[in-house]
């Protein structure tokens, strides 16, 4: 017996959660559950993440939490239980399986055209980080942060999936035309990767792009690898196109601790009325079960369940509408009624289960993941953001008494855009300037020399924010300002 720690959520995820256990229970799945206090009546106990010290220790000592959606509190100070045990515990690849479902139908299903696409999204950084700030009352700032040794594990995870999963094709979604050194980074790490999968397929493609030939040639795709907010959208547009959020799956995998749960909410709607669709979380079992090794169990389940959807049976949600709808325990019940049975199409082969080694939990400090290369580093300079409703050539006039010397004032911008020394009448503005000061002939400056241009400077301007410009042997180490 593997024992697993089990949160049952909020709205609809009680009801979907036991349908699911029922099932696993009618299959005599080896499974022991342990059931952990997390959701919104947590928070609303007074734990601000949402879960007891002893569900995050169940979850710690066990590594698999099988969850049902959970309710977030709306109002500020109080971040999602969902993104808060996704971010703590390093889960950081999110894999999303999409498949056409017999009996679901889709203008796909009914086209003939069959879709088996799997999103593998980025789980921890982006602006997921929910780093926020005003900068003024006028202007919020979101810090994105993608980092190598992040952009790494959850591309040779989508890599090593691909390969399992024996794909041809691994694709690469981003933005790196405009995001020259954010997702300019995850795809050259991409690339990187790439190189020691010789036997796939890797190619890349402009987020908005890969939308448009998602809806229009979804069966040309296979594995797909995003960052986070990408593929957060990305993978809900998939989830469209193969019947809706009744049917996708999701799994949050880490080195140590894996979480599985269906993609959609707690559907508050439809809460407390036994009227909500258990499949995306069957599904999400499955994958639960599989990564357990316990293949057997789960190909057994998976064929009765594709056996049922073929004869037509349905929850509420989707389906013949000529046909009565089931509650969820009618649908569940009628899943475990159809155990042995085979599916026409795609029936899932009954593999043997697979012996895995138990990770091991314990770690004796927080894993420090740098990914630190042996470059001649300098600042050169420093980008101020300050706050003025004054006009370019003012706030440039004032900037200018200050450089002390050490520093030039190269441009000031506003929203991304340049408006001194050069810019146009036409941009708009708002009460946040970029002031970029850098050393005269790129010299080095230190972080001293910088703290007295924020003295100086601070005499005329509030100071919302800075960032530092550094040199990596020879390179600039951060972007132009549109018309630098
Ligand atoms: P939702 O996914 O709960 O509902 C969207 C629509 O889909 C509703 O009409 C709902 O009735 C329907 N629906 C969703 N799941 C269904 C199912 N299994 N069977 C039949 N119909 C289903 O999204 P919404 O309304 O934006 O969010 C509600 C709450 O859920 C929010 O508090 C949100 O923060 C939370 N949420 C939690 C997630 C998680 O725990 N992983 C993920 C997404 C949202």
């Amino acid at each position: 017996m593997t024992t697993i720690a089990v949160a049952k959520g909020d709205g609809i995820g009680p009801e979907i959660m036991q349908a699911v256990l029922n099932i696993f229970n009618a299959a005599r799945v080896p499974l022991q559950y342990e059931f952990v206090d997390m959701g919104k009546w947590v928070f609303d106990k007074g734990y601000s993440n949402g879960m007891t010290p002893d569900a995050q220790k169940t979850i710690e000592e066990l590594g698999i939490l099988f969850k049902g959606p959970m309710e977030t509190p709306k109002g500020k100070g109080v971040k999602s239980i969902n993104v808060t045990a996704r971010k703590t515990w390093n889960t950081y690849a999110n894999k999303r399986v999409f498949q056409t479902l017999h009996g679901v139908d889709t203008v796909f299903s009914k086209a003939g055209i069959a879709i088996d696409i799997t999103v593998v999204r980025e789980n921890i950084e982006d602006t997921y980080g929910g780093i926020e700030h005003m900068l003024t009352h006028d202007v919020a700032l979101s810090r994105r942060f993608i980092t190598k040794p992040g952009s790494m594990q959850v591309i040779k995870y989508a890599f090593e999936m691909a390969r399992k999963k024996g794909t041809t094709r691994i694709t690469c979604g981003h933005k790196a035309n405009i995001m020259k050194l954010t997702d300019g980074l995850f795809l050259e790490t991409f690339y990187e990767v790439a190189k020691e999968y010789p036997d796939l397929k890797a190619d890349d493609i402009i987020v908005d792009d890969l939308c448009m030939k998602l809806v229009t040639r979804p069966d040309s795709f296979d594995v797909v690898v995003l960052t986070n907010l990408q593929g957060d959208i990305v993978s809900d547009l998939c989830a469209g196109l193969v019947g809706g959020l009744g049917f996708a799956p999701s799994a949050n995998i880490g080195d140590h601790i894996a979480i599985f749960e269906a993609v959609h909410g707690t559907a508050p709607d439809i809460a407390g009325r036994n009227i909500a669709n258990p499949t995306a979380l069957l599904l999400s079992g499955f994958a639960m079960l599989r990564h357990l090794g316990f293949m057997e169990s789960s190909a057994i389940i998976e064929n009765a369940l594709l056996y049922t959807l073929e004869q037509g049976v349905r929850t509420g949600d989707f389906g013949d509408r000529s046909k009565p709808a089931l509650n969820t325990t009618e649908f569940s019940d009628a899943i475990i009624s159809n155990f042995g049975k085979q599916p026409v199409n795609h029936p899932r082969p009954l593999l043997t289960d697979k012996e895995i080694t138990p990770t091991v939990f314990k770690l004796e400090e927080n894993p420090m993941m740098e990914n630190r290369e042996n470059t001649e580093e300098t600042i050169v300079g420093v980008d101020m953001f300050i706050e003025s409703n004054e006009q370019p050539t003012e706030v440039a006039e004032k900037c200018l008494k200050h450089t002390l010397n050490l520093f030039k004032l190269v441009t000031i911008s506003n929203r991304g855009t340049q408006i001194w020394p050069k810019g146009s009448m036409f941009t708009n503005l708002v009460n946040t300037y970029a002031c970029r000061f850098e050393s005269i002939g790129d010299a080095s400056v230190t972080q001293t020399d910088i703290i007295e241009l924020y003295k100086r400077l601070s005499a005329d301007f509030k100071i919302c924010s800075t960032e530092l410009l550094n040199m990596w042997d020879g390179k600039k180490a951060y972007s132009l300002a549109q018309g630098q």
